[in-house]
């Protein structure tokens, strides 16, 4: 039976806690397909060193994503739940596809540019190849769904590139994976202070943490940037207030929002008074999810069993991949 469902793959960097856009992006759309899809969702850890080389806190974070997965509402019995460097197929399917992936695609995608503006010092060659280990990452259990925000849309383009190519030349061992998001198009949450999207790595305080005790969430939400409002009846928003509906639209209920739009467009809205609701709003939304990570994320035992189901599981699929990869590559001597 579970062989025929549909194959679903995505990972998250453990590089600190989750925020609203890993959850909106990203973990919102995992908690849905658990019940209709076989599922397969891990913490990229090889993926994390490409930019962050002290180990030190690893461990941690990797236990944070883990339990702040679980407290989003992701089933361990649903889905194989794992760490990217217990799947040691990982590592060899992406040195094959190494060899079918061109340094100047490599040098072009943006999140490459991004992070190599970021990490001046360190650009590495797994920085450059990271598209690379992400499709093998993906293709090592022939999925075709990838819940992901638009910020990975480019990555899953190069990941259908390498596996054409893959298939063109030794057989059509793999299915094109795209990227997926229940809505109709890929979700990109905005940051608070307007300037581009929600991100661990950009302005803290303009993000919204899925650990940010509720005193935090208010300080954060009543910061945002605003003006003095609209002067004329329907005016088209500024990207920062736009920004602020959008994350409305995300936690608050159809009858706040409507009432503040209303207001926007009487201009009578009152800013001060939108960013209390919105605070109260997100409050409501990520104290249970917070509290319950909490009481996850200190229970080794739980995690350590978690880890070996999940890994055990997403084994079983990358070891069937990997053989059919090998004998259609001609790696089968004897
Ligand atoms: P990462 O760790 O940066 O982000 C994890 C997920 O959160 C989404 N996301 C967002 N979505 C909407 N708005 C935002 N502001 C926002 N910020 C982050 C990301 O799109 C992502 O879905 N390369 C991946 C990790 C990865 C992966 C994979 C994903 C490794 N292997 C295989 C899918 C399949 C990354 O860096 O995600």
């Amino acid at each position: 039976m579970s062989g025929k469902r549909s194959i679903v793959m995505s990972g998250i960097r453990p590089t600190g806690f989750l925020h609203l856009g890993n959850y909106f992006g990203a973990v919102r759309n995992y908690v849905k397909m658990q019940e209709e899809f076989e599922c397969f969702f891990m913490v990229a850890d090889l993926h994390s060193l490409t930019t962050h080389p002290d180990t030190k806190e690893l461990k941690l974070n990797v236990q944070r994503v883990l339990a702040e997965n679980v407290a989003c509402g992701l089933d361990p019995d649903k889905v194989a739940l794992y760490c990217q460097s217990h799947v040691h197929e990982t590592a060899e399917l992406y040195l094959y596809l190494n060899m079918l992936a061109y340094k100047g695609e490599l040098e072009k995608t943006v999140t490459f540019k991004d992070k190599a503006r970021q990490h001046p010092d360190n650009v590495n060659a797994g920085l450059l190849t990271y598209p690379v280990l992400q499709t093998a990452d993906i293709i090592l259990h022939r999925a075709i769904y990838v819940p992901v925000g638009k910020d990975q849309e480019q990555h899953l383009e190069m990941a259908r590139n390498f596996v054409q190519r893959f298939n063109h030349r030794y057989g059509e061992i793999f299915p094109e994976p795209n990227a997926f998001n229940f809505g109709e198009e890929l979700i990109k949450v905005p940051s608070l202070d307007g300037s581009g999207k929600m991100s661990k790595s950009e302005n803290q305080y303009a993000t919204l943490y899925l650990s940010d005790d509720d005193e935090m969430i208010r300080k954060k939400v009543m910061k945002a940037k605003t003006d003095s409002g609209p002067t004329e009846p329907r005016t088209e928003k500024p990207d920062y207030i736009a920004n602020l509906f959008q994350l409305m639209q995300l936690v608050s209920s159809a009858d706040t929002i409507q009432q503040f739009e209303a207001d926007y467009d009487n201009c009578r809205i009152r800013y001060g008074d939108m960013k209390k609701q919105l605070a109260e709003d997100m409050v409501r939304f990520i104290a249970p999810i917070r509290e319950k990570a909490e009481a996850i994320r200190t229970d080794e035992k739980y995690l350590r069993e978690l880890m070996e189901k999940g890994a055990e599981k997403a084994r079983k699929s990358a070891l069937a991949t990997i053989e059919l990869v090998r004998e259609a590559i001609g790696l089968n001597y004897y």
